[in-house]
């Protein structure tokens, strides 16, 4: 999937060491090492995942062993960018400060090339921004949940990359509200394309700083998804997709 992602012309990937641990980064290691010049690999710090769930490890001693696991892992000196992941968006506070920090030492010193954040709140989106270059951030986002709406109009308009995440939708599976979503299916149907086709298309049209990482295992959805980029979503399919999730 790695190597047929790659292939295909895709130049961002997005992971964590967390996810597994170190899981994911393995497998990104074996497929794409050595990678190639263009490939941009973004990952994130603020999580500490063993056999059970993930729980927040997000002091700045912990964001900076972070980083530290993601390089080692993926055998890397510096990353393309780093998301600063917090448990829930929350206060701009002497805490955030402080993580902050770290990622920017983790940049003084080469690292990393880009601070990012995930899970950010507006105020601690402009907050970070007006005190350090902030190069992306990574939100739940999609047709169904458009609760940073002001966090992506913030992102436009300072020149910030805008990562949805879950691009098709959460839950995944039957009660996915996208991808089940009579609107979808219907605008689908009549451009003659796919709905997660729909779902995608509809986060690009948005703005031009929306960067996509739609998860996929499956050769056939990465090729469908790539397609997304050509879909045209006329008038009548931005009027009803409006309704989705309302
Ligand atoms: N920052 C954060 O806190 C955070 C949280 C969650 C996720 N993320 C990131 O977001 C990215 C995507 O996350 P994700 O994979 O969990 O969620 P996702 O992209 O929203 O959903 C992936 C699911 O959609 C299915 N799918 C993909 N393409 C499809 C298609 N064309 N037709 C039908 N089903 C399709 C996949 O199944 P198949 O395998 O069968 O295609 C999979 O079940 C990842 O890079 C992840 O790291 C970040």
């Amino acid at each position: 999937m790695l190597r047929a992602a790659v292939t295909a012309g895709i130049d961002h990937i997005d992971t964590a060491q967390y996810y597994g641990p170190d899981v994911v980064n393995d497998l990104i290691r074996e497929a794409l090492y050595p990678y190639p010049g263009e490939l941009a690999i973004v990952s994130k710090v603020g999580v500490f995942r063993d056999a059970g769930a993930g729980n927040p490890h997000d002091d700045a001693r912990q964001l900076r062993a972070g980083i530290e696991d993601n390089l080692r892992s993926l055998r890397v000196d510096q990353l393309a960018a780093v998301n600063l992941r917090l448990p829930s968006p929350g206060r701009a506070d002497a805490r955030f400060d402080d993580q902050l920090a770290a990622m920017v030492q983790a940049r003084d010193e080469g690292l990393i090339a880009g601070v990012g954040l995930s899970n950010v709140s507006l105020e601690q989106l402009r907050h970070a921004a007006d005190g350090t270059e902030i190069v992306c951030v990574q939100n739940l986002f999609h047709l169904a949940d458009r609760g940073s709406t002001p966090v992506l109009a913030e992102c436009t308009r300072r020149g910030i990359a805008f990562v949805p995440f879950c691009p098709l939708g959460l839950p995944r599976g039957p009660a996915n509200p996208v991808l089940t979503s009579p609107v979808v299916i219907r605008t689908a149907a009549r451009l003659g394309v796919t709905p997660p086709q729909v779902a995608l298309q509809w986060l690009l049209q948005l703005a031009p700083n929306v960067l996509l990482i739609p998860g996929t295992g499956s050769t056939v959805h990465l090729l469908e998804n790539l397609a997304a980029e050509h879909v045209a979503l006329d008038d009548e399919a931005v009027r009803e997709l409006a309704s989705v999730g309302a």
